[in-house]
């Protein structure tokens, strides 16, 4: 059986280590780029349609309110389906403590049941946050294990990390 990376992450203006830089490519896709290295896995972006604004500022509110509404937003596209893969790696930033609402979108479009999420985040102090019961809770049937988190603005150091978890 197959595995694949499906991961959420943003481009534009983000805090590294407390200055507001923009990065060319986000966190999360920095660390998603280095497990596929690792383990040689199949890689999928998950992009909103309407992407959050590059300002750092305005896409913190734009995230926070359509978490507040439980928002579900529209993705560009989906994997076609699941059914080769055995393990799905799921991979996004840390959003006021869980995911992405987007997430979510791609997680309520697929059954997951005998499958395995290895989920793994970046972060700027919350870790995991309630991800991985979010997560559970969405995909019953899905067996979730536990998360890796990674220091978002030190993520091109995370090689050593990612490759003890996925041992
Ligand atoms: C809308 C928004 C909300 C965030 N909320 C949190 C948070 O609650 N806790 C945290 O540690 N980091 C938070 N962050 C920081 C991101 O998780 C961190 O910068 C991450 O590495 C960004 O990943 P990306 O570049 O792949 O999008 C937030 C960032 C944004 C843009």
């Amino acid at each position: 059986m197959k595995e694949i990376i499906i991961y959420y992450s943003r481009t534009g203006e983000n805090y590294v280590n407390g200055s507001i830089k923009t990065l060319t490519k986000g966190n999360t896709e920095v660390a998603a780029e280095m497990l596929k290295k690792l383990t040689g896995a199949d890689l999928f972006q998950l992009e909103q349609v309407n992407h959050y604004s590059n300002d750092y500022n305005v896409c913190i509110n734009e995230a926070k309110k359509d978490q507040r509404e439980n928002a579900r937003p529209k993705l560009k596209a989906v994997p076609e389906n699941l059914l080769e893969y055995d393990t799905i790696y799921l991979g996004y930033p840390n959003y006021w403590g869980s995911m992405p609402m987007a997430v979510f979108t791609f997680l309520e479009q697929f059954d997951f049941t005998g499958k395995t999420i290895r989920p793994f985040c970046t972060h700027e102090g919350s870790g995991m946050g309630t991800s991985e019961s979010d997560i559970q809770k969405t995909c019953p049937s899905a067996t979730v294990e536990k998360g890796l988190p990674l220091h978002g603005a030190n993520v091109i150091h995370a090689e050593q990390q990612i490759k003890k978890w996925i041992k």
